[in-house]
Formats: structure tokens, C-alpha cells, sequence
């Protein structure tokens, strides 16, 4: 396959299309794309490349409305088969595995979080390299554990960590690097830290509750956390994070030091993003109840260093704790209104 003519938003051109030197748009698969990241990681490379050219897949079950927004397909990450029908149907030239099983609920499920977390890595991994396609597999600041340096984590250093999550990601991000040396395959990786979205739900995390609190705000509910008020963990606005990914995603090979990056945007405490949310809801009502996820909490890091990612590819955030407070808050009034009309139009009908 040609080399594309990627140009990172750093060193090269906003706005400038990432395509084929033959001119047509790469042809995108994502795995499990119906989780957190997925969805919106779809509309964003849409919009880039072209409706057709992104396929979504997942196991689940999609809505009409995932349905009528573009190219959707059954895709088991377990089925080797499957997932090569897929890019040779699709005639797919980028793979971005989002599939797996998250901190805390791997926990609750390590054989699963096996299976799903490593052996279907081995599939997106083998297949990318038999197929020669470009793969994204995000790591997070859950391949850390308690030997590593927790403030500021930085890209290479002691990656212990004490989860199965963490384990598979950090498997992950070695396998990669080895299929890149030794086979030349065109792996990208970044380490994310908790993200914060506000149209889908998190799906199982430690970081969790930094979304949590913005929907109980808007309902007027108590906020009850589940890790302690001075808990601090690096966090990401969803704008940020699907951003870096396409930045990483488009970036020239010989930009990429590594091919394992940090990125992030802010790191607070419950406590910090309580007060940020009583800016908005002043009444918000808050108690903590700690529990096992404030164990997994305790061995991750409290800042993430990505200056590295700021050099090599021009990473920079957009978005901090006030910025993203405002973005959510905007974000959920417009889902609620929204929410409202249809509830009335179908009264109406
Ligand atoms: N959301 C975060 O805060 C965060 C932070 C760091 C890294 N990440 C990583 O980003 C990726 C996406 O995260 P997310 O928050 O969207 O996860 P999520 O849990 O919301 O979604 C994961 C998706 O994987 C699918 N899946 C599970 N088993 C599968 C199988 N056998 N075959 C195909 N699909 C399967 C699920 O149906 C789900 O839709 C993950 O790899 C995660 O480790 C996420």
C-alpha cells in the first residue's frame, strides 16, 4: 500500500484531507464502536472521509438511529473469519480497535477480560499485518500501577499495573510496537486518560464518575462518588481525545518517536470538579462512598506527562476543567430539550 499523504495538525495543514495519493479517502473499520468513544469517532472521520468510507461494528444491537447514519456491521473481535470478510469486503485500509472490556468491569469478569481484551487484540493485530492496514489501539493511564512514578507519569517508564485491564493494555501496546519493528506494521497508539462525554454512557471505568456527576447535576439528583474527594486522575474532554486520535491517526511515520504516546488535557479531584459543577448547580448535594474502584484509583497515575506528544506530532489540548464544565452543561440542555420534543411530538401523534 502507498504511503499516505498524512500531515499532523502540528507540523502540517489544518483542514487539509488525509487521503490516497490516488485520490480516494482511506476506507476506516472501528471495533466496538458503539461504546463511549465510538460513536463519535465515527461522526468525526464521516465528516473527514466521507459517510461510506467509516464502517462501524459492534456486537450490539444497533438503533435506527446508528442504523440510518451509515455503514454498520456485526463484527466479533473473537472471529478471525469475520473480521477478515469485513476488510475484504469493505476493502478496508485503517482498523481502529476500540473493542474491549474496561478497568472495573474486567475486573468483575477476568476470563472475559482475557478473551476480549487479548485474544481479539491478537486477531486485530494479525489481520492488520496480513492485510497491511494502519491500526489504532488506544492504551490508557491504567497500563500504570503503583511502581510507576505518579506525578507526572512519564511515556516510558515502569508499567506495572495491577488490573487485567491494565495488563492486556500494556500487552497491547508491546505487541504493537513488536509487529511494528519486527514486520513494519503501521501500529498508533495513545495512552488516554478518563474521558468525559456527554452523549453516551462510560462503559464501566474508574474514571467514571467524572461523567456521572454532570448527569446527577442537571436531574437535581445527589451525587454519591465512589472514590475519595482527594482522589486526583488525569482526565480528557471527548472533543480532545477523538482530536488526538485522528492527529495521531493522520501524523507522518517519521514524526512518530514512539509509537506509544501519553496524551491528556487536566487532572482534578472529585473534590475539584464538585466545586466546578456548584459554579453551575450551587445546591448540588454530594457524599462518597468509596469502593474497589478506589483501589484501581490508587495505582494510576495523578498526572500524565505528554510533553512527548506535544513535541514529536504538536498535541495540545483545548479543553480544561472550567471549558469542559461550561461544553457539558451546554451539551445536556440541548439533549433535554431535545428529549422533550420528541416526548411531545409523540404525545401528539
Ligand atoms: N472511555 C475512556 O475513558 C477510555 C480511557 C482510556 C482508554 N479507553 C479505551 O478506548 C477504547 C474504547 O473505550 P470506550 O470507553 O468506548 O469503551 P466501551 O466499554 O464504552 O465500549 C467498548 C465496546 O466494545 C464492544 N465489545 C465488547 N466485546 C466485544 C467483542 N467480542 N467484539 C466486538 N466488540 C466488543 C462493546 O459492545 C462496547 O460497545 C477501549 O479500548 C478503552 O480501553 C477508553
Amino acid at each position: 500500500m502507498a504511503a499516505w499523504r498524512g500531515m499532523a495538525a502540528a507540523g502540517g495543514v489544518v483542514g487539509v484531507r488525509h487521503y490516497h495519493p490516488n485520490g480516494d479517502p482511506p476506507r476506516i473499520l472501528i471495533t466496538g464502536s458503539l461504546g463511549q468513544l465510538g460513536t463519535g469517532l465515527a461522526k468525526l472521520l464521516r465528516e473527514k472521509y466521507g459517510t461510506k468510507n467509516v464502517i462501524m461494528s459492534d456486537i450490539v444491537k444497533p438503533t435506527k438511529d446508528i442504523v440510518n447514519s451509515g455503514p454498520y456491521v456485526f463484527a466479533d473481535i473473537l472471529d478471525f473469519k469475520c473480521l477478515q470478510e469485513i476488510v475484504v469486503t469493505y476493502r478496508i485500509d485503517w482498523l481502529v480497535h476500540f473493542s474491549a472490556l474496561l478497568s472495573a468491569i474486567g475486573e468483575q469478569n477476568v476470563p472475559l477480560a482475557i478473551r476480549v481484551n487479548i485474544e481479539g487484540l491478537h486477531n486485530v493485530m494479525e489481520l492488520s499485518k496480513q492485510y497491511n492496514l494502519r491500526v489504532f489501539v488506544p492504551s490508557t493511564i491504567g497500563a500504570f500501577g503503583p511502581t510507576s512514578p505518579r506525578n507526572p507519569t512519564p511515556n516510558i517508564t515502569i508499567q506495572r499495573p495491577r488490573t487485567i485491564y491494565g495488563v492486556s493494555k500494556v500487552h497491547g501496546e508491546l505487541l504493537g510496537e513488536y509487529y511494528h519493528h519486527r514486520f513494519g506494521l503501521d501500529f498508533r497508539c495513545l495512552r488516554f486518560p478518563g474521558v468525559i462525554s456527554s452523549d453516551t454512557q462510560p462503559g464501566g471505568g474508574t474514571t467514571d464518575y467524572a461523567v456521572q456527576i454532570f448527569h446527577d447535576a442537571m436531574e437535581g439528583r445527589e451525587f454519591e462518588c465512589y472514590l475519595r474527594p482527594t482522589t486526583r486522575l488525569p482526565m480528557m474532554y471527548i472533543d480532545d481525545c477523538l482530536r488526538s486520535l485522528w492527529e495521531m491517526l493522520v501524523a507522518p511515520s517519521e514524526k512518530l518517536r514512539q509509537r506509544t504516546y501519553n496524551v491528556t488535557a487536566m487532572s482534578f479531584t472529585p473534590e475539584e470538579v464538585v466545586a466546578a459543577v456548584r459554579q453551575h448547580f450551587p445546591d448540588l448535594h454530594v457524599t462518597y462512598r468509596p469502593d474497589s474502584r478506589q483501589n484501581i484509583a490508587d495505582t494510576w497515575p495523578e498526572v500524565f506527562d505528554d510533553s512527548e506528544a506535544r513535541r514529536d506530532w504538536g498535541w495540545q489540548h483545548h479543553y480544561d476543567l472550567k471549558a469542559m464544565c461550561t461544553i457539558m452543561f451546554d451539551n445536556l440542555r440541548r439533549q433535554n430539550q431535545q428529549e422533550q420534543q420528541q416526548l411531545h411530538l409523540q404525545s401528539a401523534r
